[in-house]
């Protein structure tokens, strides 16, 4: 496989598929194709019953394959089919479907050194026909990948707007990973870019004072007196990039790690800010245009100096170039 640049998808070798039908899982099986057909009536395409994880697969300099906190992944996407009214996937079996669609599709893995990934996109739909309002009794749990490089290909920091409008309500599906919170997301997103920014910020649902998160990443800030500051809601996916963040900026850095509120009309104490997920990994943010203000970072012109540290320990450990004591990374081959 060459350099990939972008993230776009690549169809692949094969997909994993496996259904859940009349109260128990069938199964699972790789199949080349990557359409299938479900009822018209699936609850999936009217009433948003589906949700979805986001992981890569990183090959090392050796060969192998390293996934990166494979377990937590599992446990969220349970979280999401729990919410859901969909049934949780036992966490072995989330694994076994991602190794087996991961190691079918091998050939597709980025080289080592070009910082690209093979991004893995489980998800579970609702398909058994439905009218009425409520749950599927028939499920699909299936595991696609792309060969993918960076999601924003400019490495300078990005400019980020609020929006009027939120990504989830205060008690409703933010904090789990359902489709329906990125459809009402879309369009604040359209807005954004139409405007001149490369992503949307979100500002906490209930009173619209603190920040929340971007659109498909959490945000941290570092503070002037080295704390790293990362916003905690109800609302929030709880990212396992900004997990794996904390713990380093904390072990490896020695920053006091700090999740509490970041009004968006105080942010002076905050030098250096960023983005960070799966798919964005660390996207240094340079500026928050808010309500026609604008607040530009110390470390705006390029990536901060404790980003850029978290980004190499991390994706050190990512890629197996930097020995991993917490027990992260699953290697396959
Ligand atoms: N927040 C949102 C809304 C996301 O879509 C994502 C991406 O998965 C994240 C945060 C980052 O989460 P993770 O680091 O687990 O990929
Ligand atoms: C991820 O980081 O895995 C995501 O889900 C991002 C995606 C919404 C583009």
């Amino acid at each position: 496989m060459k350099k990939v640049v972008g993230f776009g998808y690549h169809k692949t070798n094969a997909v994993y598929m496996r259904r859940f039908k009349n109260g128990k899982w069938e199964s699972g099986k790789l199949v080349k194709e990557d359409q299938f057909s479900i009822s018209v009536m699936a609850p999936a395409l009217h009433y948003g019953q589906q949700c979805f994880e986001g992981l890569k697969a990183y090959l090392r300099k050796d060969g192998k394959v390293n996934l990166f906190r494979i377990s937590d992944n599992a446990r969220r996407f349970q979280s999401s089919c729990e919410r859901l009214l969909m049934p949780q996937l036992p966490v072995e079996d989330f694994i076994e479907g991602v190794k087996a669609t991961v190691l079918e599709n091998k050939d597709f893995l980025p080289p080592y050194g070009t910082e690209g990934t093979l991004y893995i996109r489980p998800l579970m739909i609702g398909v058994g026909p439905k009218l009425g309002l409520g749950a599927a009794d028939e499920f699909l749990f299936i595991v696609i990948v792309s060969p993918v490089g960076a999601y924003i290909g400019d490495p300078k920091p990005i400019k980020v707007v609020t929006s009027e409008y939120d990504r989830a309500a205060p008690f409703g599906t933010g904090d789990v990973k359902v489709g329906g919170n990125y459809a009402g997301s879309v369009f604040a997103l359209e807005i954004a870019k139409k405007e001149g920014f490369q992503d949307v910020l979100f500002l906490d649902p209930k009173t619209h004072t603190k920040i929340e998160e971007v659109g498909a990443a959490n945000f941290y800030g570092i503070t002037f007196d080295n704390k790293y500051l990362t916003p905690k809601s109800p609302s929030i996916l709880n990212s396992i990039t900004n997990r794996a963040l904390k713990t380093l900026a904390k072990d490896k850095l020695g920053l006091e790690v700090i999740e509490g509120d970041i009004y968006i009309d105080k942010m002076e104490h905050i030098k250096e800010a960023a983005a960070c997920g799966t798919a964005l990994l660390i996207t240094p943010i340079g500026s928050i245009t808010h309500l026609g203000k604008t607040f530009t970072f110390t470390d705006h012109e390029k990536i901060g100096p404790y980003s850029q540290q978290l980004k190499e320990l991390l994706t050190g450990i990512q890629f197996g170039s930097i020995a991993d004591p917490y027990g992260w990374i699953t290697t396959i081959n």
